[in-house]
């Protein structure tokens, strides 16, 4: 194992058993807003805060980039971390939730690990040497057409976001065999990596949601874009579309035949 990712796993650990023996105490926790349906609470901080110590005591010269903390540290290796990704899962006792870190050198991002707790499943990936959950190869699903295949996603709060995305969601109800709205996009690009989804679409993720998951996907040989711009950057838009190479195709022009643009909000 590389050794940035035997770091990024004792980080995601640590974070996850640490969110683990929270459970018992989310009712006295308190929660606080970061906006409409943005939740954050001690867990987060200091769940972040214990990755971050992970990260510090081997590499203290690397950058970090927490949805928790913000950008700290200038260097060609940066850490990205959700240490919470799935908060409103967590509050209401729904064991789906993850802990995510990806590591982009010199722009690039090179490893993914996404850890949840609740089911000790450990999502592994680094650029050129595959995929793993719990040490087994992973490879995206087979699936070829849109008509049988089950993607995920996730439903944005925004309005201009909202108004852009339900006519895909629309189309792809009407031309899938289903979707599934589970709460936390990194589990979401695992399950893409993992075969359990067939694809997965969403607008307006952060970094932090999608860094570690890209690697996955893209390393269990599957494709990720900018949903509306295939060519464009998914880290920096939030907008992506990931889904095995030979579905993909297909998803996007699905997506793209129904996007409506992005109005921002007067
Ligand atoms: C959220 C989850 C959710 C997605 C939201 C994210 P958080 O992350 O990934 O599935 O739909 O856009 O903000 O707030 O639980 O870390
Ligand atoms: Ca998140
Ligand atoms: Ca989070």
């Amino acid at each position: 194992m590389h050794p940035l990712v035997n770091i990024a796993v004792s980080a995601a650990r640590t974070a996850g058993n640490f969110i683990s023996r929270s459970i018992d105490r989310v009712d006295t926790l308190t929660i606080e807003s970061k906006g409409r349906n943005d939740f954050v609470t001690q867990v987060d901080r200091s769940a972040e805060a214990e990755i971050i110590k992970v990260i510090r005591k081997a590499y203290p010269q690397h950058a970090v980039l927490g949805e928790e903390t913000g950008a700290s540290g200038d260097n060609e290796v940066v850490w990205i971390i959700d240490p919470l990704d799935g908060t409103t899962n967590f509050l209401h006792g729904l064991p789906h939730f993850a802990v995510s870190i990806g590591i982009q050198v010199r722009g690039k991002l090179e490893h993914g690990v996404i850890y949840a707790p609740s089911t000790q499943d450990l999502y592994i990936a680094t650029r050129g040497g595959g995929a793993t959950l719990n040490n087994r190869k992973i490879r995206g699903s087979t699936a070829k057409e849109l008509d049988s295949a089950l993607i995920g996603t996730g439903i944005p709060i925004k309005p201009e976001l909202l108004d852009a995305y339900l006519p895909m969601l629309k189309t792809i109800a009407s031309n899938s065999a289903g979707i599934r709205r589970a709460g936390s996009a990194a589990l979401d690009l695992a399950y893409v990596a993992a075969g359990r989804l067939d694809g997965f679409f969403e607008l307006g993720l952060k970094p932090w949601d999608m860094a570690a998951g890209i690697v996955l996907v893209q390393e269990a040989g599957g494709t990720v874009t900018e949903l509306y711009d295939p060519r464009g950057d998914v880290m920096k838009t939030g907008h992506i579309l990931a889904a095995p190479h030979k579905l993909h195709a297909q998803l996007s022009d699905a997506l793209r035949g129904a996007a409506q643009p992005i109005v921002p909000a007067e």
